[in-house]
């Protein structure tokens, strides 16, 4: 058996939420449950996405996982050691330089003021000793990785358009060539056209390289290009988890199934419930319901799903559903 180069060990996320003092006083402490009871491995070379809509938590569970939050409970282990764990400034570099982040927003990553070189030398400049001759050979090297000229190193990074940006963002988590890519919705802020050329650049990296990645997306579309597998996240909670085959095949949890409804091409005539998510219910982490979390938007509920949350359970090796019904 495979170990994994990242495992998620019972974690939990809450926010409290910040309340007026007399709430406060009073002992009325809210908290917004953002990721509940999550375990997940992620193998080496494969890439992991992670689906499901906004608010859900996806984020939070990567930056988590790059460290760079702390969860409540529970704890994210890289190559069997706890991150959270790591002691000395040494042990904690060595792992940054092994785990990187691309965000959704380009620009917000990259300071509008630096130049293209200078956005690229400084992950140089944290970790190696490096002669100028020898940094710039890296840079013209992971230039021309992404299709941009050596000469644009002296533009400025604002001066870049933001598909260029995201290719900027890119080469600069991939600079230091690490093992682990964590990228949360690379391509949300780009245009449809540019979108298909950064999932192409993704896709040749990711071969190229060899890397590891949890791929983020609310894009069931987008996720499927890339991943390997796929874990569907409902409120803070992984609904399903399996091959990108299998989720597309044979998806079984009612949320799963009205994600991937919302993206084929599905009989109008249809009128099976199981296709389908009850639309306009409000929900929030701060009112997460006893029971399934899925039970206010699913047509199959049953008692049981309204005082028991299901558990992750293998319906067949390597594909997990977390319901009653199914
Ligand atoms: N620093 C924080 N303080 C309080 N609440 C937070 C914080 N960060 C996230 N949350 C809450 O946790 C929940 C999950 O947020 P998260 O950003 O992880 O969702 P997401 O799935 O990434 O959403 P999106 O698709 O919109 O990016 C949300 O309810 C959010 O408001
Ligand atoms: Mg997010």
């Amino acid at each position: 058996m495979l170990s994994p180069f990242i495992e998620i060990v019972n974690l939990n996320k809450h926010y409290p939420l910040s309340l007026g003092i007399i709430d406060r006083f009073a002992g009325d402490v809210k908290t917004i449950k953002a990721l509940n009871g999550i375990n997940l491995n992620i193998f080496k070379g494969e890439t992991l996405g992670l689906v499901g809509e906004s608010g859900c938590g996806k984020s939070t569970l990567g930056r988590i996982v790059m460290g760079i939050e702390t969860p409540t409970e529970g704890f994210v282990k890289v190559e069997g050691k706890r991150i959270d764990e790591l002691k000395s400034k040494h042990e904690i570099k060595a792992i940054r330089k092994r785990i990187q982040m691309v965000f959704q927003n380009p620009a917000s990553t990259l300071d509008p003021r630096m130049t293209l070189h200078q956005v690229l030398s400084e992950p140089f400049s944290i970790h190696y000793n490096l002669t100028r001759n020898e940094l710039d050979k890296r840079i013209e090297g992971l230039l021309e990785k992404v299709g941009l000229h050596y000469g644009d190193r002296k533009k400025l990074s604002g001066e870049f358009s933001d598909g260029q940006k995201q290719r900027i963002a890119l080469i600069r988590a991939l600079s230091l060539e690490p093992e682990f890519i964590v990228a949360d919705e690379p391509v949300s802020a780009l245009d449809v056209s540019v979108q298909a050329q950064i999932l192409n650049l993704m896709k040749q990296l990711q071969k190229e390289m060899h890397l590891t990645m949890l791929f983020i997306s609310h894009d069931l579309k987008i996720v499927r290009f890339l991943s390997d597998r796929i874990a569907v996240i409902y409120l803070g909670k992984i609904v399903e988890l399996g091959s990108t085959e299998v989720i597309f095949k044979n998806p079984c949890h009612p949320y799963t199934q009205g994600l991937l409804s919302s993206i084929l091409d599905i009989d109008p005539g249809l009128t099976n419930h199981q296709f389908r998510i009850k639309a306009d219910v409000p929900l929030s982490q701060l009112n997460i319901p006893e029971g399934c979390v899925f039970q206010m938007k699913c047509y199959s509920t049953n008692d049981r799903c309204k005082k028991e949350s299901p558990e992750l359970r293998e319906l067949t090796r390597g594909h997990s559903v977390a319901c009653f019904e199914s």
